[in-house]
């Protein structure tokens, strides 16, 4: 049989006009009746000490994060359409984490000066919200998370604003096909990166690069802990998974070439080449039997089903 050919991705224009930073807002304050993680003030959340694996309660806390998580992000898409800046779905984030009790976990994180990660267009990851407005054909991915009862969830949906290209299009919903399939790999006594394994398996099949330089996380009592989450095939990740796990999958995916750089603000993630990315993220559970999203709305829905 003939070796089957790699299929390039079909030429699509870098994006134009290259994303630039744009004037950041004053910091948003959180009410002092509000829990605050460890790293609030100080910015610094030391060293990662939780187990991989959590109890009972804590499963039970992580459904409820995952659930308020789920329902802000679908509020925040709400608000995508052409004009609206991205300072603008931070307060609609800052203020539906506040009324649901949480605290807006990125907020002061390592420093990080904002309450979500607004990535547009040619931005990979870690976005800061600011004073652009969104344009229509732009794509945007809204990476919310939130602290509430002592832990965290974390998930992301990439936004189609206004009308956008074909290349765009194909780019968000095989990047989401690529998230579920990394998911669906879930299951105990898998090595984890079976995740990793689906997700470049899918990307290579349309033509897509895989990102290298952001994994997915353990997630819990901490933001970011110990196990780390690949979105490509490392033979050496051969950790089994174990029931009670909690983890992001938090695959991008790009038009052209993976390779990033970083802006000057430390933060902003930006493909090298120029060209379009786009990310999914959920924080899922490890069961006796499979795998379980948490990041959903109460009656199962994902975030991203509400707009498709
Ligand atoms: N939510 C991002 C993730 O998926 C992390 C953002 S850290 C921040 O892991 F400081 F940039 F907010
Ligand atoms: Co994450
Ligand atoms: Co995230």
């Amino acid at each position: 049989m003939a070796k089957r050919k790699r299929r390039s991705a079909p030429s699509a224009p870098v994006s134009e006009p290259p994303v630039r930073p744009g004037l950041l807002s004053p910091t948003r304050p959180v009410p002092p009746e509000i829990g605050r993680p460890p790293y609030a003030d100080s910015g610094d959340p030391g060293p990662s000490s939780s187990s991989t694996v959590r109890t009972l309660d804590e499963v039970a806390r992580m459904r409820r994060a995952g659930n308020a998580a789920a329902e802000i992000l679908v509020e925040a898409g709400h608000c995508v359409r052409p004009g609206v800046t991205t300072d603008r779905i931070d307060a609609v984030v800052h203020e539906a984490t506040i009324a649901r009790g949480g605290y807006p976990s990125p907020l002061n994180y390592r420093g990080y000066p904002k309450s979500v990660c607004t990535s547009v267009n040619e931005v990979i990851c870690h976005g800061i919200p600011d004073s652009r407005p969104l344009a229509d054909g732009d794509i945007v991915n809204i990476d919310v998370t939130i602290f509430l009862d002592g832990v965290h969830g974390d998930t992301s949906v990439t936004f189609l604003v206004g009308e956008a290209d074909d290349h765009s299009r194909r780019l968000v919903a095989e990047t989401r096909t690529a998230m579920d399939e990394g998911i669906d790999a879930v299951r105990p006594a898998q090595p984890v990166n079976a995740i990793g394994r689906a997700i470049e398996r899918h990307a290579r099949k349309q033509g897509l690069g895989v990102v290298r330089e952001f994994i997915g996380h353990g997630i819990g009592t901490e933001f970011h802990s110990g196990l780390q989450v690949k979105h490509y095939f490392d033979p050496r990740d051969d950790t089994l998974l174990v029931p009670g796990m909690t983890f992001t999958v938090e695959p991008m995916l790009t038009l052209g070439h993976p390779a990033c750089a970083l802006w000057d603000d430390d933060w902003t993630a930006v493909t090298l080449d120029g060209r379009r990315t786009a990310q999914f993220e959920h924080t899922v559970l490890v069961t006796d039997d499979g795998v379980d999203r948490l990041t959903v709305l109460p009656d199962g829905t994902a975030p991203a089903d509400v707009f498709a």
